[in-house]
This record gives C-alpha cells, structure tokens and sequence, in this order.
C-alpha cells in the first residue's frame, strides 16, 4: 500500500531520532511490501530562522494533507529569549491545535532486560504497565487570556486554566475506552481540592462511570499521584490527565522505563484503535536535548516506537507495527543500549547504529 507521511524532525535532537523513525518505517516498506512517501518540513526553531515563523502554512498544509505526522521535538537555548515575539515550542502547540489531536496517548512500558537500569528498585518495576492519556489541546496551554502586560501595578504575566465540560467529556471517554480494552483501571487525575476546572473534570468522570460499569474509576489528586507513579507504579492501568499535569507525569513516569528516550506517543482526535485509518501525530515525549544534540548518542527508540504507534493506529499496519515494537525489544534483549540508558557504560551504541539494529531486525 502506499501512503504519504510528513516528517517534521524540528530541533536538536529531533532530526537525529526522527531519521531512526523513518529507518524503522522503510524497513517496514521493505519487509512488508508498502510503500512510504515522506514529505519533510521545517518546523520549530529552524524554521524560524529559514522562514521567520515556526509553522508555516506550507507544512500544516503538508501536515494536514498527510496520512500521518512523524514529528521529531522543537526548541533549544537558542530560541529562548523572554522576549522574543515566537518561540519554536508554539509552531508544535499550533500543530497540535489545528490537527485538534486532543488526546496524547503515552504508554509506559518497563522492559525486563532494562529494571536494572532504572533508579527504582526492580521490585517496584515489576509488572509496569500503563498508559497515560494527556489531554493535548486545552488548559493553560491554549486559554484566554495569556500574556504579558503593563499595568500599574508592573508588568504582569498571565496564563489562564480553562476547560469545558465537553473538552472534559472527549478525552475521558478515550480514558475509559482504553481501559476497557486493558485491565479495566482508569485513574482520573485532578486537583479537586483546589481548581474549578478539576472539580468539574472529577464530576465528568463521575458522570460517565455510569457508562462504563466494567471499568474501574479512581480519583487521584495530581501532587499524591505524582508521588505514587514512582512508589506502586505496577498498580496502575490508564490514566487521564489534563494538558500540564499529563505533561509532568510522564516526564516522571520515563524514570520508571529507565529514559526519556524511550518513550513514544500519538496525538489523536478521537479513541486509538489499532488497525484504523485515521490522521495522528507522532512523536517521542521527549524534547530537543540540547545537551546532547549533535553527538550521535540520543536514543532513537521513541522516535522508533512512535512510528509503530503510527503504523498502528492511522495506517492500519498492526502486523507490521508489531514487527516494529518486537524489533525494539530484540536488539534490547540483544544487549545493545544507548548512552541515556545506565547500564551502557563504555560500549554504548550511538543513534544510527541503533536504528539500523532495529531497522535489520525488523527484515
Ligand atoms: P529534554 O527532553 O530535551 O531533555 C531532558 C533530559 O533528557 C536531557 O538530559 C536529555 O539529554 C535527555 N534526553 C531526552 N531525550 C533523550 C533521548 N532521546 N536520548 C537520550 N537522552 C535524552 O528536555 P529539556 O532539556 O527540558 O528541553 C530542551 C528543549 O526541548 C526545550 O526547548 C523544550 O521546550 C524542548 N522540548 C520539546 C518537546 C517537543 O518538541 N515535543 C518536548 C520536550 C521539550
Ligand atoms: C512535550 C513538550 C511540549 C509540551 C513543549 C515543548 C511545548 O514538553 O511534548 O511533552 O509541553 O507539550
Ligand atoms: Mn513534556
């Protein structure tokens, strides 16, 4: 089959991984018989300098017209300037927005070969299985008012938190949905006790329990959360958060797979089923890692493993995303880890050579 793929590789480390994704992806065109037209655009800090905005209609365009987005991750010290008019993270939240890809989905999978690499004790590891989904296009990401203003008083800076009961309402129900097809477990993450928009979240998920009497609801206060993601994190199955607290979590979270690196998403408008054909937006949680960019050392595998989300739920290539995911897991098994990964000591194995272990084991 032939479908067209925009890659936005970004910033940093970006371009670096994002290339493994693709490697990961044509590997998968060999094997497999498909045939993978990828279209590349700036986006980001580069595309700032180049064409002096970090989004340009061209690539959401590109990004819209395609059947999937493979993004990379935008932003560095470069484009950090306060006062700067734009910033490249707002060509991704633009993205984001006009895509209306409001549900994140960022599973967090603990492989066996790699308990020894993470700073939590195995024990704690054990039987780590989760999916976070993060509410993507709303909350103080994205309400009005924000920014920056003279008063009398002095310059004042504002962001606003924001939800309405149906932005609520749509990406609980992919909370549900996806439980429903795993263990069953939904925690609904909020801060109940002190902001509006979370006690109306908490009385959506209340709400729509109802609806999915073979899922069960817990609620969780986002600072105990936090705490308990690292303390029993084998006790939890999904977990739906809203945009910010869904953002911290699994940055958290990525400690218990033993990197940042190894951490893939996809951005959807709606509940991911495998074997659909509908757009996304892919991209590992990660940033631009500025302080290892250009090194060759980043590990690709969330960049990989986001290509496999991809295959899965908007080319509707299960068989051969689950080649991708095996292939990961093999050259893992195979004792092969990048430099982020503890255990790696002296031999580790830099980007390409990683994706082209992959790339191999998936032919
Ligand atoms: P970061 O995720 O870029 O890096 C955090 C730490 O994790 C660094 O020590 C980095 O070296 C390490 N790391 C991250 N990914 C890795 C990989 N694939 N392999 C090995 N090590 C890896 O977060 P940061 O340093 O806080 O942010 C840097 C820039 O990236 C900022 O400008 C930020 O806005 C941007 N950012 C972008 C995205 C995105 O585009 N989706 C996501 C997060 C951060
Ligand atoms: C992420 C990043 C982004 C976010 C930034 C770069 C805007 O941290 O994708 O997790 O906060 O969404
Ligand atoms: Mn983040």
């Amino acid at each position: 089959m032939d479908f067209n793929i925009a890659v936005l590789g970004g910033d940093g480390i970006g371009p670096e991984v994002t290339a493994e994704g693709v490697k990961a992806m044509q590997a998968v065109g060999r094997a497999f018989g498909h045939n993978f037209t990828l279209e590349y655009g700036d986006v980001g800090g580069i595309s700032i300098d180049r064409h002096g905005t970090p989004l340009t209609d061209g690539v959401r365009e590109l990004a819209t017209s395609a059947d999937a987005v493979l993004f990379g991750a935008v932003g560095g010290p470069k484009w950090d300037d306060p006062s700067a008019p734009t910033r490249p993270e707002d060509g991704l939240l633009a993205l984001r927005a006009h895509l209306n890809v409001f549900a994140n989905i960022r599973p967090v999978k603990v492989y066996p070969e790699l308990t020894d690499s993470s700073v939590l004790k195995p024990h704690v590891l054990e039987g780590v299985d989760m999916v976070v989904v993060r509410e993507l296009t709303g909350g103080l990401y994205y309400a009005q008012p924000k920014g920056r203003t003279q008063t009398p008083q002095g310059i004042v800076g504002v962001d606003t938190m924001r939800y309405s009961e149906s932005e609520i309402e749509r990406v609980l129900r992919v909370g549900f949905e996806l439980a429903r097809g795993r263990r069953g477990k939904l925690t609904s993450v909020d801060k109940a006790n002190v902001l509006e928009t979370s006690r109306l979240w908490r009385a959506t998920a209340t709400r729509l329990a109802d609806e999915y009497p073979d899922v069960e609801l817990e609620h969780a206060l986002v600072d105990a959360c936090a705490m308990q993601i690292v303390l029993r994190p084998a006790s939890y199955d999904v977990i739906v958060a809203e945009n910010t607290f869904g953002d911290i979590l699994t940055d958290e979270a990525a400690i218990l797979a033993a990197s940042m690196g190894l951490l893939p998403s996809a951005s959807l408008s709606g509940v991911p089923e495998a074997g659909a054909r509908t757009p996304g937006f892919y991209e590992p949680i990660h940033g631009t890692a500025p302080d290892i960019a250009g090194q060759g050392i980043a590990n690709p595998c969330g960049s990989i493993l986001s290509a496999a989300m991809m295959l899965r739920y908007s080319l509707g290539l299960t068989e051969e995303a689950a080649a991708v995911d095996r292939a990961v897991q093999t050259v893992l098994e195979q004792g092969y880890r990048t430099a982020d990964i503890a255990t790696a000591g002296d031999a580790a194995t830099g980007t390409t050579q990683m994706g082209d272990l992959v790339a191999n084991a998936i032919g």
